[in-house]
């Protein structure tokens, strides 16, 4: 049986919020304890976008990396690295690309659905049609074939099942399939009820303060039914219910449904609940944080590297032997 390794990664676009947690750290944080595991920041992959505005990149890696410590992300059971610092992953991608169709990246749906939404910029380029090829690589050079990723993920990992296969086929039985890994709970909503999501405004940070977790929850839209204290509810119908099923406990949660249903609760008190969960999962975030400023987190991915490094070097050895160059 092959041995199970875990790989995922993320683009350094700014601070992380509860929803990347929901979405995806907290599978990270869990499986690190039982698989080898690699987490790659993928500046190379935040450049296909925003390759006219680079000057943030370095910024947001160290945010990026002092959110991922913060939630439990330990450098000590994970390899935490920055995509570029693995100039093997660049050379995978150039000997994979003589062997993927174009019409593979050209069906990706991401791929039209982006270049409509970013209307400020022109993505229609070689490298954000290659991005999906550029994430095969990032799983499959260090043999990853447990990705946890959120459910926007799974077009991407069939591409890469897709591309891997066509290169077992072509050269031999070489790399397995990587499977997505995705959590059962639904995205989380943001304080005004849409996906939680940084360009909507709606979001409860990693980073933020007790106070500020306070003033996002208090001013939250309840269920519509509500009008009055004594009119009834709907908990499934109230965007602050939806925070409370990812942070609240079950005792917690059907309280809130039947006295929400029986107007028992107002909803100030019902928001006080939420405010106190939220602020107690954030609390050992905030300790992490604080002990990790003080670190050398250049040396945690100096680190990290190395050892991405021994796995993807032998990787494009055997790639480079397969394909006879
Ligand atoms: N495309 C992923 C996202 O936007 C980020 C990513 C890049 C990734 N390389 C990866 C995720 C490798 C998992 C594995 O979320
Ligand atoms: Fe929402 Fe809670 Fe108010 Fe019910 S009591 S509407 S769940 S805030």
């Amino acid at each position: 049986m092959k041995e199970n390794i875990v790989m995922s990664g993320m683009r350094p676009t700014g601070m992380l919020h509860l929803g990347h947690w929901e979405g995806a750290l907290k599978n990270w944080v869990a499986l690190q304890e039982k698989y080898k595991s690699y987490f790659s920041i993928v500046d190379w992959h935040a450049l296909t976008t925003d390759y006219q505005n680079p000057e943030n990149i370095d910024s947001y890696i160290q945010e990026t990396l002092i959110d991922w410590l913060s939630v439990g992300i330990d450098p000590e059971k994970s390899v935490i690295f920055v995509q570029s610092s693995i100039k093997e992953i660049a050379e995978l991608y150039l000997l994979f690309s003589m062997i993927v169709p174009l019409g593979w990246l050209e069906r990706v749906p991401t791929f039209k659905e982006q270049q409509l939404q970013l209307k400020d910029r022109d993505i229609n380029n070689l490298g954000f049609l290659g991005y999906p090829l550029l994430q095969t690589m990032d799983i499959i050079i260090v043999r990853g074939n447990m990705v946890p990723v959120g459910e926007d993920q799974v077009f991407h990992l069939e591409l890469a099942r897709e591309i891997v296969r066509r290169f077992n086929n072509l050269y031999g039985e070489y790399f397995s399939e990587p499977k997505e890994f995705l959590t059962p709970v639904p995205k989380l909503l943001g304080t005004d009820g849409r996906k939680m999501s940084k360009s909507y405004d709606n979001s409860i940070f990693l980073s933020d303060s007790a106070e500020s977790v306070e003033a996002k929850i208090r001013p939250m839209k309840t269920d519509t039914r509500r009008q009055r204290r004594t009119d009834p509810g709907v908990a499934e119908d109230c965007p602050v219910y939806s925070i409370h099923k990812s942070f609240s406990s079950e005792n917690e949660k059907e309280s809130i449904v039947k006295d929400c249903a029986s107007a028992s609760i107002g909803c100030i008190d019902c928001k006080k609940i939420l405010i106190k969960n939220l602020n107690n999962f954030l609390e050992p975030v905030r300790e992490r944080r604080e002990k990790y400023k003080n670190t050398d987190t250049k040396e945690i991915l100096d680190n990290g590297a190395k050892k991405a490094r021994a796995i993807a070097s032998e990787t494009l050895e055997n790639v480079r032997e397969l394909m006879k160059v």
